[in-house]
């Protein structure tokens, strides 16, 4: 992409309804627009990294054995008067009737839709286990949206649901979720948290948080210092070894790490003190476990081996995917701009032309960039005319992991300059070696 021609509108000034510095970064990088108070525009720079997420959460579910499908953001009313939600929600479902005064809503989650569709279409024992998921926006009329895409009113949720014969069967599936969405923070270069959580309105309770540390977090967080620490790296999962999974969860959520909902201060006074941890963390993610709450409520059977007829176990995994942006930048910014991973940077790297206009150094980022395209990195070439502080201002705001920069000098000694956001070190090598180098970096990503 040629920054001439691409639309990155950045803000120059810092934006005043601003608090935290994951939404005045996303303003200010010309990644979203605020349509109405926590409705926002996905603008190229921030669509591109709301895709990799996705991209990246759907790898992981695949891995896991889950199946994707996609259903509509309007629901009937009707069938959230089966499971007795429709009255219960309150406030924060935004309620629609439609020209024949038929009853909708755009749905908060999809529980009620998602038993409908399995009792329409599974009979029997011998269809299970099943786990569904989608990638769909959600609207909750959240009394304060706040924080830019963090706390939003529509937004962008995976949510999965697992259907199975037995509880054991739904632990596993529980286990499986934990274990994938442990896989899907790290590959984004995340440490989110499994925390012990308190149910809430959708009931069941086997429940656990994932939180991302960071101070302007909204929850109060509880933990052992070891656990943040804690990596599943590369390891091999194998997700029908039930021992396994089970064995990673184990790992995972034995040391004490808690929420405000569920802390007691009396287990977590026997951690020894250097080790107690008090901070604050964005939830970018939970699992539930509840059973047969909307089987039964729902009529949503299956026949067991033994031909008797039994409500199906259930649960439901979500996954905060736009809210993930802002947890992502909290974790990852300077006070120059943001400082994406390299699993969801919009762009692997970025190409600085020092001097356009220059025959030597326009043919010399030309090339860089087909080279780079040849091995299917898509850079973002800076190639306006424009000033070097300004350009380097540019790449710095929008936070792209790697920068190549091309000028006369260098050109001249036969180099050009590879540079580290996150570190800042620079490094003088051929052309061909930074492509090579910002190749062996993205391999396998
Ligand atoms: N208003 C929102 N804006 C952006 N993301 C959200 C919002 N509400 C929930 N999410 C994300 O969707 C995930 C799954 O939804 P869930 O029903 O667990 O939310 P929740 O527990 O009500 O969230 P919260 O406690 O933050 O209001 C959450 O873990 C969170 O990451
Ligand atoms: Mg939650």
């Amino acid at each position: 992409m040629r920054l001439s021609r691409y639309f990155l509108p950045v803000l120059k000034e810092n934006p005043a309804e601003a608090q935290i510095v994951s939404h005045r970064l996303m303003l200010r990088a010309g990644m979203i627009r605020q349509q109405a108070a926590g409705i926002y525009s996905w603008l190229p720079l921030g669509y591109r990294v709301l895709r990799r997420i996705e991209q990246i959460v759907h790898e992981e579910q695949a891995r896991a054995g889950h199946i994707p499908l996609l259903m509509p953001t309007l629901q009937p009313a009707d069938l959230w008067r089966e499971s007795g939600r429709y009255d219960d929600y309150g406030q924060e479902m935004l309620r629609i009737r439609d020209r024949h005064d038929r009853d909708m809503l755009y749905g908060p989650t999809n529980e009620e839709m998602i038993t409908d569709i399995f009792r329409a279409h599974v009979e029997s024992y011998k269809q299970l286990p099943l786990t569904l998921y989608h990638i769909q926006w959600k609207f909750r009329d959240e009394i304060r949206p706040r924080f830019g895409v963090m706390r939003g009113r529509e937004f962008l949720m995976k949510d999965g649901y697992s259907f199975d014969l037995t509880r054991e069967d739904a632990l596993h599936a529980y286990n499986r979720h934990m274990v994938s969405y442990l896989r899907t923070y790290e590959r984004m270069g995340l440490t989110a948290i499994p925390m012990r959580a308190a149910s809430g309105p959708i009931g069941g309770d086997n429940t656990h948080e994932f939180l991302v540390l960071a101070e302007t977090g909204e929850s109060e967080v509880f933990y052992d210092a070891r656990v943040p620490a804690l990596k599943l790296g590369d390891r091999a999962v194998d997700y029908d070894d039930r021992a396994q999974v089970a064995a990673i969860c184990e790992e995972f959520t034995s040391l004490y790490a808690r929420t405000d909902e569920t802390h007691d201060a009396a287990l977590f006074e026997q951690i020894p003190e250097e080790r107690r941890c008090i901070g604050r963390g964005i939830e970018v993610g939970q699992i539930f476990y509840f059973g047969t709450k909307y089987s039964e409520a729902m009529g949503a059977t299956v026949v067991t081996p033994d031909g008797a007829r039994v409500p199906v176990e259930m649960g439901s995994h979500g996954i905060g995917v736009s809210r993930l942006l802002g947890a992502l930048i909290e974790a990852n910014h300077d006070d120059r701009g943001i400082i994406w991973p390299e699993g969801v940077t919009p762009f692997p790297v970025g190409i600085v032309n020092l001097k356009q206009g220059d025959a030597a150094t326009d043919a010399a980022c030309e090339g860089l960039y087909a080279a780079l395209a040849a091995r299917g990195l898509e850079a973002l070439y800076d190639d306006r005319e424009d000033r070097a502080g300004a350009k380097f201002a540019t790449m710095d705001l929008i936070g792209l992991p790697w920068r190549i920069t091309v000028g006369p000098r260098g050109l001249a000694n036969g180099v050009v300059e590879l540079t580290c956001r996150r570190t800042g070190e620079s490094e003088e090598m051929s052309a061909e070696a930074a492509v090579a180098r910002v190749a062996e970096i993205y391999a396998g990503r």
